[in-house]
């Protein structure tokens, strides 16, 4: 929770295509309270342990998107590609569902680059769609469809 707090309360973890939003503690416990098997938040971790990240989903009706963020860092490295497509992996092998979403500033190029690497298609621009730091911003919705995953990246399915 330390860490996770020191995170979201640093207005260079989430980038500047997100809302500038301080967290206390209490409101921490609250949120972490509120998580369900639609709601889940994961540390994006490397081989050797050190938490690098977070990435995770949430449901937009009866849709499920994801998000993510790298600490300065260690951006550039590749490991949010990595990282996006293992959530991806489990999400269309631990659910009944058909499609994964995500929402991206259209000029957050580091983040449309890493989720077409992926296999997101672009679906469009709906514009002037969300209200941060002072102006409405259009946001690209991206898509992957189960059909266009096909087979686990990295994941395997294991049967008991
Ligand atoms: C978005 C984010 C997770 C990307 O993860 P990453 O592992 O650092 O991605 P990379 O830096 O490797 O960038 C991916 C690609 O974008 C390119 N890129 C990065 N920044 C760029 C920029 N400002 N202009 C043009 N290209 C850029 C990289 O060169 C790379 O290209 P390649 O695939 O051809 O090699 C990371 O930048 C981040 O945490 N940003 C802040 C939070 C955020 O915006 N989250 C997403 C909200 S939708």
């Amino acid at each position: 929770m330390p860490l996770v707090a020191e995170w979201l309360n640093d207005p260079e973890y989430f980038g500047v295509y997100n809302p500038l939003v301080q967290h206390s503690k209490p409101e921490l416990e609250k949120e972490y309270d509120k998580l369900t098997p639609e709601t889940k938040w994961f540390f994006i971790e490397k081989k050797d342990g050190s938490k690098v990240g977070s990435i995770f989903h949430f449901p937009l009706g009866k849709l499920l998107e994801i998000g993510y963020s790298l600490i300065p860092s260690e951006r550039g490295k590749g490991y949010c590609t990595e990282a996006v497509k293992i959530i991806v992996d489990y999400l269309f092998l631990a659910k009944d569902i058909v499609r994964i979403q995500a929402h991206i500033d259209p000029r957050n190029i580091a983040s449309w680059k890493v989720i077409e690497k992926v296999g997101f298609k672009k679906e469009g621009t709906i514009r002037k769609s969300f209200f941060a730091r002072g102006e409405w911003r259009d946001m690209l919705v991206y898509s992957i469809l189960r059909e266009e995953w096909k087979e686990p990246k990295i994941l395997t399915k294991t049967t008991s």
